[in-house]
């Protein structure tokens, strides 16, 4: 079976940069990215590619090439369903905030309406993809749904879960270490997963793309970020040590991990991981072992996250207790606000939990990020609901510029890895700046020597 048509709902950080790369590499495919939210649609569609809603490096120039050509963006979802063989599932799946597994579970009701329409309107046979990171046992759900509302046509429901890393989608997505599809062990099965297989080999390799049963392949994904975040608990917990030890962490985890059965990513010690996923999906992981009866193994998972909890609060203490214990009326300027470099996402990342501790202690926050914009900045305080929203305007400002932002700060906290923090003239900052002058180093970029020689007061994760 050849595919002509694909429709991915919800165009997002996964659908929006995945379809693209699938229309650029599959010219013969019509690929049609739907959405409700009307705003990300028009933004996708703006005739300069330098304005669509995601920042990704790389990604404007391959939406610039492919859409119009066989790349749409529409919020026509009805007719981009009706039309394709293959639909993509690409919605968000958040943490539930009510009901049984608040807290903890994935919240499925966007998926749930997902099949519901895809039910609806669907009046030839379709493939129904789970690109969404789902809990394991959801394509029962989703099959449950669209065999029973549905207009009597076949459906087949793959598994396909996203292991790209913001900030790196675009060459994540053109190299991926490996394509996971997960589908029923029947005939009509295995042609659906051929089907699947043949869109992703116009650009990868055989032997990158990996077949498996349906639930396998859904676990897998949620065991990936729960490793990966693991590893990143286990580094800032070991970063906790090196300060009471005079070890340093930078040096522990370059000694491990050159053990190549550790190997050397994923080890940097830092104020604490952000992103819409790791603690979303470790939360889901915990929530399905407990519902099993597994309690020691959701024990084992939630650890994860209590440490990651853990390193925030400890960075926003130690700015405290440095500034002699009070950072009231202090400006503190913060450089970065994304959950990591090169990208304009700012879920959970760990700038907003320390900038909300410190606007507790009434300090002011003095923000510059190259990509996020103060609304948004704002919004992600508002939020956490700690305050009104009019107290978070007045304790929280943000620069166009570095040099503005710490234009009269008590201390600089750097909460992102973006390059350009590291070409910076710090000792233009420092001459503009109270003495002494604080810097706290988030993510270990900047050279402790160079700051020390200026006269920075400076620290770092982990040493
Ligand atoms: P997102 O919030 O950026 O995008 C989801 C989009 O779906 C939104 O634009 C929303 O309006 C739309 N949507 C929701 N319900 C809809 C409906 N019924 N019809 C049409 N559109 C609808 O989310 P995301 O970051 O792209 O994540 C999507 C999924 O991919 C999640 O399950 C996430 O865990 C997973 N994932 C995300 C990443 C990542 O880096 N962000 C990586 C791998 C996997
Ligand atoms: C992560 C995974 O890396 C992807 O494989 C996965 O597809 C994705 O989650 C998802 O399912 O959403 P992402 O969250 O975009 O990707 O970015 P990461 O590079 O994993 O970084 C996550 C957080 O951990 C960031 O805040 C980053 O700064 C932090 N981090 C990362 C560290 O503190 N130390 C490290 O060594 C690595």
């Amino acid at each position: 079976m050849k595919i002509t048509k694909i429709c991915c709902i919800g165009a997002g950080y996964v659908g929006g940069p995945t379809m693209a790369v699938i229309a650029q590499k599959c010219p013969d495919i019509k690929v049609t990215v739907v959405d409700l939210n009307e705003q990300r649609i028009k933004d996708w569609n703006d005739p300069n590619t330098d304005n669509i809603p995601i920042y990704e490096p790389g990604l404007s120039e391959i939406v610039a090439e492919a859409r119009g050509r066989n790349l749409f963006f529409s919020t026509e979802v009805d007719k981009a369903i009706d039309e394709a063989e293959m639909i993509f599932i690409s919605v968000n799946t958040p943490t539930k905030t009510y009901g049984k597994g608040k807290g903890m579970a994935a919240d499925l009701k966007y998926i749930e309406l997902c099949a519901r329409q895809i039910a609806r309107v669907a009046k030839q046979n379709k493939i129904v993809v789970e690109k969404s990171t789902l809990p394991v046992r959801t394509a029962e759900a989703i099959k449950s749904i669209l065999d029973n509302t549905g207009n009597g046509v076949q459906f087949q429901i793959l598994s396909n879960p996203e292991f790209l890393a913001e900030g790196t989608a675009v060459t994540d997505l053109l190299n991926p270490d490996r394509i996971l599809i997960g589908g029923d062990t029947t005939p009509e099965g295995e042609t659906a997963i051929n089907a699947l297989v043949d869109v992703y080999a116009n650009w990868v390799t055989k032997d990158r793309i990996l077949t498996t049963n349906v639930w396998s392949s859904e676990l897998s994904k949620l065991t990936a970020n729960a490793f990966l975040a693991q590893r990143i608990s286990s580094i800032n917990a070991m970063s906790e040590l090196c300060e009471k030890t005079g070890a340093d962490v930078s040096e522990v985890a370059r000694a491990i991990g050159m053990d190549s059965r550790i190997g050397p990513k994923f080890l940097k010690a830092s104020v604490g991981f952000g992103g819409s996923c790791f603690q979303k999906d470790i939360l889901n992981l915990v929530y399905i072992a407990k519902t099993y009866g597994l309690n020691e193994v959701a024990d084992y998972w939630e650890q994860v996250i209590i440490m990651n909890d853990h390193q925030k609060r400890r960075f926003s203490n130690k700015i405290v207790q440095t500034l002699y214990n009070t950072v009231a009326d202090k400006k503190i300027a913060f450089l970065g606000w994304a959950f990591k470099k090169d990208t304009n996402d700012t879920r959970e990342s760990a700038a907003i939990y320390v900038a909300d501790d410190l606007i507790n202690e009434q300090a002011k926050i003095a923000v510059y990020d190259p990509k996020v914009s103060k609304n948004k900045m704002l919004n992600d305080l508002d939020y956490l609901e700690t305050r009104p929203s009019a107290d978070n305007k007045d304790y929280l400002n943000a620069f166009d510029n570095a040099y503005e932002a710490c234009k009269g700060a008590h201390a600089v906290a750097i909460l992102t890895e973006w390059d350009e923090f590291t070409t910076y003239d710090w000792k233009k900052i420092y001459d503009s700046m109270h003495k002494p002058a604080f810097v706290f180093d988030g993510r270990n970029i900047l050279n402790p020597k160079e700051l020390e020689a200026i006269g920075f007061v400076y620290n770092r994760i982990g040493s």
